[in-house]
């Protein structure tokens, strides 16, 4: 028997409260195919019997496991392109300049997927400034799915997912290959380190970061989830950093303590603590 109107909805307020991620019920849909891992692993025998599981014995790792199961994690090698040579030409050459004396970067591609916006970060930063050879550069990436996390820390991809974003140069420069696969080189892989952190809760075991990569996650969110993630945010960026957000992050919307610094037609927004 399939699921009620009473199980989708127990479901969209778990991963809701799990994940502050909104499922519209058009899209319902949506848990039958993609709870089927987590059915599995419950040893339940349909969706309908794991809503009953999750009702009945309330088991944390089952509801986290449905909440991961439900994000969605589309990303690619320099995603968007616009942002990255805005970074290049604007945004890393005035950071550089601003922290000339201490020597040191820290990143954050927060909602970091399986790992192509950071080593997109590091790529572009050896590749465009070898000055930074000398530097002390980390790039964090963080993401609550901990499926992702381990592809990301991984560091190997199909065929098909280099071809989606990543210049030929930088695939013969920056990455191995392995069989069928390609995997990121021991230099790109030593700028960065991939952790699992929920943006809605406090995030203070991370670094103070110089720039922030928020894009493509929050729009999944209601515009109160969407405040506390700013407000986590901000209280994890340098007070001269700069905040790089998606398309459709709703910043003007949700939070007063960041300002447009820098903003172009094709909507790559970089922000600054205000
Ligand atoms: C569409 S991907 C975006 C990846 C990358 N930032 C990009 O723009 O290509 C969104 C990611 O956000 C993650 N995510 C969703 N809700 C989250 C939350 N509450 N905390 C942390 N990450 C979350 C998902 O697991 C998913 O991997």
């Amino acid at each position: 028997m399939g699921c009620s109107d009473a199980d989708y909805s127990y479901l969209r307020d778990l991963v809701l409260q799990q994940s502050a991620n909104l499922i519209d019920p058009s899209r319902n849909a949506l848990f039958d195919t993609r709870l089927t891992p987590v059915v599995q692993m419950a040893g339940a025998s349909s969706v309908k019997d794991l809503v009953k599981m999750l009702r009945t014995n309330r088991p944390a790792h089952l509801h986290r496991a449905v909440a991961e199961a439900m994000t969605i994690n589309e990303t690619s090698f320099f995603r968007d392109v616009k942002p990255y040579e805005l970074l290049r030409r604007t945004i890393l050459p005035r950071l550089m300049e601003e922290k000339k004396k201490e020597r040191r970067l820290r990143i954050w591609s927060a909602a970091s997927s399986t790992g192509q916006e950071a080593y997109s970060m590091a790529m572009l930063m050896l590749s465009h400034f070898p000055e930074l050879a000398d530097w002390d550069v980390k790039i964090v990436g963080t993401d609550i799915s901990r499926r992702v996390v381990e592809y990301a820390k991984r560091g190997r991809y199909s065929r098909l997912e280099v071809n989606r974003g990543l210049p030929a140069g930088m695939l013969l420069r920056y990455m191995v290959r392995d069989g069928e696969e390609w995997e990121i080189s021991a230099q790109v892989r030593a700028m960065c380190e991939f952790h699992c952190a929920n943006l809605c809760m406090p995030l203070s075991f991370l670094p103070v970061f110089d720039l922030v990569l928020l894009r493509n996650v929050l729009l999944y969110f209601s515009q109160q989830d969407r405040s506390t993630v700013f407000r986590h945010v901000h209280r994890q960026m340098a007070r001269e950093g700069y905040l790089l957000l998606g398309n459709a992050e709703q910043a003007d919307e949700s939070t007063d303590q960041f300002a447009v610094e820098f903003s172009t037609n094709e909507s790559s927004y970089f922000y600054r603590p205000a």
